[in-house]
């Protein structure tokens, strides 16, 4: 059993992993603060080079799973601002608060219910729950802009808290133009921002993050069928992008618990260097969401049956995913340090399908790159390729190690001649050498999972 009481030493020794994550993803061009060179921005993150690519297969892996692989589902690509009604109707102007407070002595403002283990930045760091705090007020989590030339007669607009309500705007539309009936679903990837009181954690709680969901909408007595077959579905896919089953657990939402929308909710829980929290949401949303859009907009949004004639207001099961939240779960899981031959080496064993780079190509002399980059630019067409040149070939693997590069394939003197390469696995460290014109097949079969 992991201890993970703030403080404890377990809690110590696996933040000191996260410390060295946050420097590698800094380092090595996958994560930077936002506006770095002004100071930064609380909860606003930049991710460089690899960072993106990693976000770019992670998005893929989960729109070939949830979108292409069924024919069920179909994806839409909305606004980040939508009529403000919207926000009315889906209870987020009115519920989507977190109740704060606002410390007297240091000033600066905490979730209600986060105070626990922080301290007072005054008076020698006195625990906050020792403080003199204000009442806790309400305060509502949504990023508010004015849309229109002049300030005075300008409207105000939210940015969307998640990406799903306008699935439930477009479901009509949708439904009618891809030609489906439910039971069938909506895809969407895309930002979502919340003023959150607190943003912590690296990537895990931000300000800007994006969003992967998916509205099923089905007739009422088969929702609990399809909410099964979602939550075991979605288990699956984590696992598939490479996740370990140990690291995993579900978390059903108690009464208390449940959102404004929620008839059964349960959350799929990472084991995170901070402690077991929420990575996805799989929800029964009920004919919440239509209805009252339906109410609002006065545009009917139930569904007949055209075989029994029956007239419903579809019910949704709803899963959905942070691509921040999820890739910050993929680094944990895959970081680890190990002695080899008295070095520490530093792997990211990411699966080969979602890691930045597929292969480096990594020739042993400089008088080689040539035939090399002739090979790096073969397997481009396939597959992200890196080629380096520089520097002794164990510090090489090693910087590729890092980075999760499945597949280092070095070219050496004897390739010229016998027109075969080195291919070595970067977890197993084992090496094979194989004919060049094979290596993009062989590579291909084993990088490209998604
Ligand atoms: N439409 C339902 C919904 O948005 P949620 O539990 O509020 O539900 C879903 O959010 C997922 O979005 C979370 O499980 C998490 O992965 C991600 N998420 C939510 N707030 C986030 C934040 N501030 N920063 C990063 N990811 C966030």
């Amino acid at each position: 059993m992991i201890d993970t009481t703030p403080g404890g030493p377990d809690t110590r020794r696996r933040m000191s992993i996260m410390d060295k994550l946050v420097a590698l993803c800094a380092h090595r061009g996958f994560i930077y603060p936002s506006s770095e060179i002004y100071g930064g921005l609380n909860g606003f993150w930049d991710y460089g080079p690899l960072g993106c690519e990693l976000r770019t297969n992670l998005k893929q892996a989960w729109w070939q799973r949830m979108v292409r692989e069924r024919e069920d589902v179909v994806g839409l690509d909305s606004s980040i601002i939508a009529n403000p009604q919207t926000w009315i109707a889906s209870g987020h102007v009115a519920n989507f608060n977190d109740p704060m407070v606002d410390c007297r002595e240091c000033k600066r403002r905490f979730r209600a219910d986060q105070i626990a283990g922080e301290v007072c930045t005054e008076h020698k760091k006195r625990p906050l729950s020792e403080c003199p705090l204000t009442e806790p007020r309400a305060f509502n989590l949504m990023l508010q802009t004015q849309i229109g030339a002049s300030e005075d007669h300008s409207t105000l607009a939210y940015l969307r808290p998640e990406t799903c309500q306008s699935i439930f705007l477009d479901f009509r539309r949708v439904m009618q133009s891809s030609r489906q009936s439910p039971p069938f679903g909506i895809a969407q990837i895309g930002k979502a921002f919340r003023n959150e009181i607190t943003p912590r954690n690296f990537i895990f709680r931000s300000r800007e993050f994006e969003q992967m969901e998916m509205q099923f909408f089905v007739p009422p007595d088969a929702a609990m069928e399809w909410f099964e077959h979602f939550r075991e579905y979605r288990f699956g896919w984590l696992r598939d992008v490479g996740l370990r089953s140990e690291s995993l657990r579900w978390h059903e939402h108690s009464d208390d618990e449940l959102a404004h929308y929620a008839k059964v909710a349960y959350d799929i829980e990472f084991q995170f260097p901070f402690g077991w929290q929420e990575l996805e949401g799989i929800h029964h949303r009920s004919d919440h969401d239509l209805r009252s859009h339906s109410e609002h907009s006065g545009k009917d949004l139930s569904y007949t049956d055209p075989e029994s004639k029956e007239r419903y207001t579809p019910f949704v099961v709803e899963t959905s995913i942070g691509v921040d939240r999820c890739m910050l779960a993929l680094l944990c899981d895959a970081y680890r340090e190990e002695e080899v031959r008295g070095d520490t080496r530093t792997v990211l064993g990411l699966a080969a399908s979602i890691a930045p780079i597929k292969a480096a190509v990594l020739p042993i002399s400089k008088k080689l790159a040539e035939p090399a980059k002739k090979l790096a630019t073969d397997l481009r067409r396939r597959f992200n390729t890196d080629f380096d040149v520089t520097g002794a070939i164990g510090k090489r693997y090693r910087r590729q190690d890092e980075i999760g590069t499945p597949y280092c394939v070095t070219y050496d003197f004897e390739s010229e001649t016998d027109k075969q390469v080195t291919i070595r696995e970067r977890d197993s460290m084992e090496q094979v050498r194989l004919p060049l014109d094979s290596v993009a097949t062989y590579l291909t079969e084993r990088v490209l999972g998604f």
